[in-house]
């Protein structure tokens, strides 16, 4: 009945309706949003899981560079709609894009996202200790994933919009 599938160009408009819903019209200050600039989220990793005929969560990601040079991933958003939580989409969303992450050859992922919800998947404040946001305001909730060991071992400086 509901599937994790591939974000098609026709949701576009339901996913910024969730956006708006979840993350109030203020949305766009915070510091997720500095760090996706201007550019587009990645086609190949945004994902959303549908129900018959609706839309009930998302899951994009962005690219990043840290220090300029080094590529990583931004998670985000992750919205799972009010009426669908608590049955396991949010993280069926992480567990799927992740893995195709892997599998497309990303290293390094970054979310600014709840501690206990994004540890599970390997992400942690200590991984990303030297690297540093556009804004602080955040940094409390900072976290990186090495898609392959060893892949931020070393990083560190400024995230920027890849
Ligand atoms: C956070 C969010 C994505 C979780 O989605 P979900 O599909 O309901 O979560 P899941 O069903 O996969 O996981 C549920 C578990 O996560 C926990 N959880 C949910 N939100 C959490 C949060 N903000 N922090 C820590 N744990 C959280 C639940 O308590 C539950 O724990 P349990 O498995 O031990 O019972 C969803 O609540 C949401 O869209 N929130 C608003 C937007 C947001 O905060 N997005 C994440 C920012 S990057």
């Amino acid at each position: 009945m509901f599937q994790v599938s591939p974000e098609k160009p026709e949701d576009g408009l339901k996913i910024e309706e969730l956006l708006d819903q979840l993350f109030g019209p203020g949305r766009h200050r915070r510091a997720a949003y500095c760090l996706r600039g201007d550019g587009q989220a990645l086609a190949e990793l945004c994902f959303v899981m549908r129900g018959p005929g609706f839309l009930c969560a998302s899951i994009r990601y962005w690219p990043v560079l840290i220090d300029g040079g080094h590529a990583a991933l931004l998670l985000g958003p992750l919205a799972v709609g009010q009426a669908w939580r608590n049955r396991g989409f949010g993280k069926l969303l992480i567990s799927h894009s992740l893995a195709r992450a892997k599998t497309l050859g990303h290293l390094r992922v970054l979310v600014i996202g709840e501690k206990d919800y994004y540890q599970p998947f390997g992400f942690s404040t200590n991984l990303a200790a030297g690297l540093v946001l556009p804004e602080a305001t955040n940094s409390g909730c900072f976290q990186a994933c090495a898609l392959t060991p060893g892949a931020l071992d070393g990083l560190s400086g400024l995230v920027s919009p890849g």
